[in-house]
């Protein structure tokens, strides 16, 4: 599955872009929420999220970069939220958030930073829908994969399958072209990317790319 990240969208042509997304083979649109404070830098938040949630065809896979997300469950469901992601490293009580965001009625995601470990995950296999591996350290699009992130999807992967969790493996930062099926190959199942679809010259054709990788 493909998750072409809005952040790298043109804000000025934003149903444009949209629209865009609906016609390709794009399975979520995935949307960066930052709040300065958990990561350096500021995307948009809840009127641009109803907004690109009245024009898609497909279902939203929000990302929070925020300190305590469990304070914004009901509002991003209100907004049209299909996956809600939240971050371990902003999460004091996880497994709570989890049940919260499930209760809601949408997916239950967690993300990972670079540095942090797959085994930090290992209590709430069976309480999260989607395990979000930063490939690049979250805040901006258009950053350098990290290579190390094989070697964490192979992990999760293996825990995983040992587990009996059918939560899918997603891959956000860096993702083009050139690692999509290495991606894939290690056990990925959805692919975020923001420039690679963005600043190609046939943004359709690269969704189609990295689909078929
Ligand atoms: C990074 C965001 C990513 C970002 C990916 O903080 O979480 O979703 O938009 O952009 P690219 O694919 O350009 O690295
Ligand atoms: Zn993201």
């Amino acid at each position: 599955m493909i998750a072409p990240s809005v952040l790298s969208a043109d804000f000025a042509n934003l149903q444009r872009d949209v629209e865009m997304i609906n016609a390709s083979e794009a399975a979520w649109f995935h949307v960066d929420i930052m709040d300065g404070v958990f990561v350096p830098n500021l995307s948009f938040g809840l009127p641009v999220v109803e907004a690109i949630h009245r024009h898609a065809t497909k279902p939203l896979d929000v990302h929070l970069m925020i300190v305590q997300p469990e304070r914004y469950i009901q509002e991003f469901k209100a907004a049209g939220a299909h996956v809600l992601t939240v971050h371990i490293e902003a999460s004091t009580h996880l497994h709570r958030t989890l049940q919260a965001i499930r209760a809601e009625g949408m997916l239950a995601g967690v993300a990972l930073n670079p540095h942090t470990p797959v085994s930090a995950v290992s209590e709430v296999l069976h309480d999260a829908d989607l395990f979000c591996l930063m490939s690049v350290n979250p805040g901006f699009g258009g950053q350098s994969f990290i290579p190390q992130t094989y070697e964490k999807v192979r992990q999760l992967r293996r825990m995983l399958d040992e587990a009996g969790s059918a939560a899918k493996i997603e891959i956000d930062g860096g993702v083009n072209a050139q690692n999509a099926a290495d991606l894939k190959a290690a056990g990925a199942d959805v692919l975020v990317a923001g420039n690679a679809v963005f600043k190609a010259p046939d943004p359709i054709g690269m969704i189609a790319q990295l689909h078929g990788a």
